[in-house]
């Protein structure tokens, strides 16, 4: 499975990449239902993980090599198993108002449920709500059934959630990235009612193909998100130093962003915006994926980078467990070579942007997508739920069109286990007694692992480890101000890092193919005046080698996928 000694031995592997802070998916007592999403105790570890020594022994040594843990904080909903929904079931129980509750639409007679409260569906398909024999009533879940939602309108949720994080803190944990916690809040009125519960029936919205709404509307972004947020900095946060908040925020606007990132506003550090990564599907669905239109992968990172240009703070990411990998998805993973420089490529691009970039573990290596062909390959639920949702269910996919969208979009594809090494499942069980993992290894370790990218100067792995040590020397990159150039084009991203006098231009040909250096990214260069010589002195980075760099920019002209970050003073 991977656990948290597994993770200790490796902590030498990312103080050699050079990387800041350790993100921990979640390893609390779980019965995995949703990869651990659903907790049933925070505080304890799953079994499957290890112990609390072996967190405390990961801390010590992380702690030792410099690197901060942050851990993943699931509090939108617990398991159905934590013993506080539990106690929720009996309406004489203090928890009973833990969770969001609702009587059957048409009431309830033993034995027959009645009809769901109303057409609000789940993200990972059919109904949001759950019947419960024992209460006689239903329950929302955004998630699977088995991820009830806690209500936070509760002050004594609240509190609970914080002295559980507290706990932690205490114990030597860094911070947290908070699970869609920017649904913690649903749209209740000021008497803390959902839309419609003074008596009559709940607000509906637009059904989709399957017969229910998407969560969004009755859960994204609620009246009293700041006011949480800023409840919890205080009662977490307050009186800490050198902790870090990511917060995920799916429907979050670029503006909104804004807003909670403003330290002026006590919320979070950052938030996981998507509208990025959602680039590339039809209507929003995720199902019916559209190759990358470049510009509009343009228009999105420039919202998200101008709307926190003078408060706020933005988090980068093309890739994490959620998403399928980047370099399948927007580079070229059909040979070695347009692998390798496509993922370099794609690198370059979001570690120049301004903020904090993320890496989830592998794409330091340039790991691919599963290309899985079986359904009976998955393990995640939401790709298994929607495949029969979609397919069996609703009859709106064909099987051929949904396995080709789950080879494109599911959420395995970043699952598989890291990449160690060549021999048998990829070094990812143990040595002395190699074990099939949970999910299988993509064949493709042989030639794409950690052992052959750490001692290979031009690997993936090497060119990241550069990355970051340019980011952690160059203040204009990390912090200075961020300019697009030639937005409309489709072929090469390029913009402009501004920082007191220095000036840093970024160019990336996001394709296949070799392509001139559009307008006004040419005019930059020729302003400049570089020659040959000036050019290799301010030449930063490059995805070719830098006598390559020099001749693409003497003549304007990028080859596929090269990426080149030039000093311009
Ligand atoms: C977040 C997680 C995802 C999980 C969901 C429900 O989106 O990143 O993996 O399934 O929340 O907890």
């Amino acid at each position: 499975m991977g656990d948290l000694k597994g993770i200790t031995s490796r902590l030498d592997y990312l103080a050699d990449l050079g990387v800041d802070v350790l993100w921990l998916s979640p390893v609390f007592k779980s019965p995995q239902d949703d990869n651990g999403y659903d907790i049933s105790d925070y505080q304890d570890i799953d079994p499957l993980f290890g112990t609390l020594d072996d967190m405390d022994e990961l801390l010590a040594q992380a702690h030792e090599r410099g690197l901060k843990v942050v851990m993943d904080l699931v509090v939108n909903h617990t398991s159905d198993e934590h013993s506080w929904f539990q106690a929720s079931r009996d309406k004489n129980d203090e928890h009973a108002d833990w969770y969001i509750w609702r009587a059957a639409r048409d009431g309830y007679t033993p034995g027959e449920p009645g009809a769901e409260p109303n057409k609000w569906g789940s993200y990972f398909g059919g109904s949001a709500w759950q019947f419960d024999e024992k209460r006689g009533e239903y329950f929302l879940h955004q998630y699977s059934k088995k991820q009830p939602d806690l209500n936070w309108e509760n002050p004594a949720v609240r509190q609970a959630v914080y002295a559980m994080m507290n706990w932690w803190m205490d114990r030597g944990i860094d911070g947290f990235r908070m699970d869609v916690i920017t649904q913690i809040s649903k749209p209740y009125d000021t008497q803390g009612r959902l839309p419609g519960e003074d008596g009559s029936e709940l607000e509906d919205f637009p059904a989709g193909s399957d017969g229910y709404s998407s969560p969004f509307p009755f859960c994204s972004d609620g009246p009293r998100v700041d006011e949480f947020l800023a409840e919890m900095r205080r009662e977490v946060f307050a009186h800490r130093e050198g902790f870090l908040t990511v917060g995920e925020a799916p429907g979050i606007t670029p503006k909104r962003n804004e807003h909670i990132t403003n330290p002026d506003n006590g919320e979070l550090d950052m938030l996981f915006l998507f509208n990025h990564v959602d680039v590339d599907c039809e209507n929003g669905t995720k199902w019916n994926p559209t190759p990358l239109r470049l510009t509009e992968l343009k228009r999105t990172l420039s919202e998200q980078q101008q709307a926190v240009k003078n408060n706020g703070w933005a988090s980068l990411f093309f890739n994490n467990h959620d998403q399928p990998r980047a370099v399948s998805r927007w580079g070229d993973d059909s040979t070695e070579e347009s692998r390798s420089l496509s993922a370099k490529a794609l690198g370059l691009l979001l570690h120049m942007h301004r903020g904090t970039p993320y890496i989830y573990q592998g794409e330091e290596l340039g790991m691919t997508n599963a290309h899985f062909t079986r359904l009976e390959q998955y393990r995640d639920l939401e790709s298994i739920n929607m495949y029969h949702q979609r397919v069996d269910e609703a009859g709106i996919q064909s099987s051929e069109s949904m396995m080709d969208a789950l080879a494109r979009r599911g959420r395995d594809n970043a699952r598989t286990p890291m990449q160690w090494d060549a021999s048998c499942y990829a070094g990812f069980t143990a040595e002395d007694a190699p074990t099939e993992p949970w999910i299988s290894v993509n064949p493709n370790h042989e030639h794409i692992n950690a052992v052959e990218e750490v001692c290979d100067s031009n690997s993936v792995y090497s060119f990241y480890k550069q990355l970051i040590a340019l980011r952690h020397t160059n203040p204009v990159i990390s912090a200075g101000d961020w300019q697009i150039l030639d937005a409309s084009n489709e072929q090469i991203y390029a913009f402009m890092r501004s920082l007191g006098d220095e000036r840093v231009l970024v160019l990336v040909n996001v394709s296949g193919s070799a392509v001139d250096v559009p307008a006004e990214s040419a005019a930059v260069l020729a302003a400049s005046g570089l020659d040959e010589h000036s050019i290799n002195q301010r030449l930063l980075l490059s995805t070719y080698e830098s006598n390559h760099a020099v001749s693409s920019v003497l003549n304007q002209r990028l080859e596929a996928w090269e990426g080149i970050v030039l000093r311009i003073d």
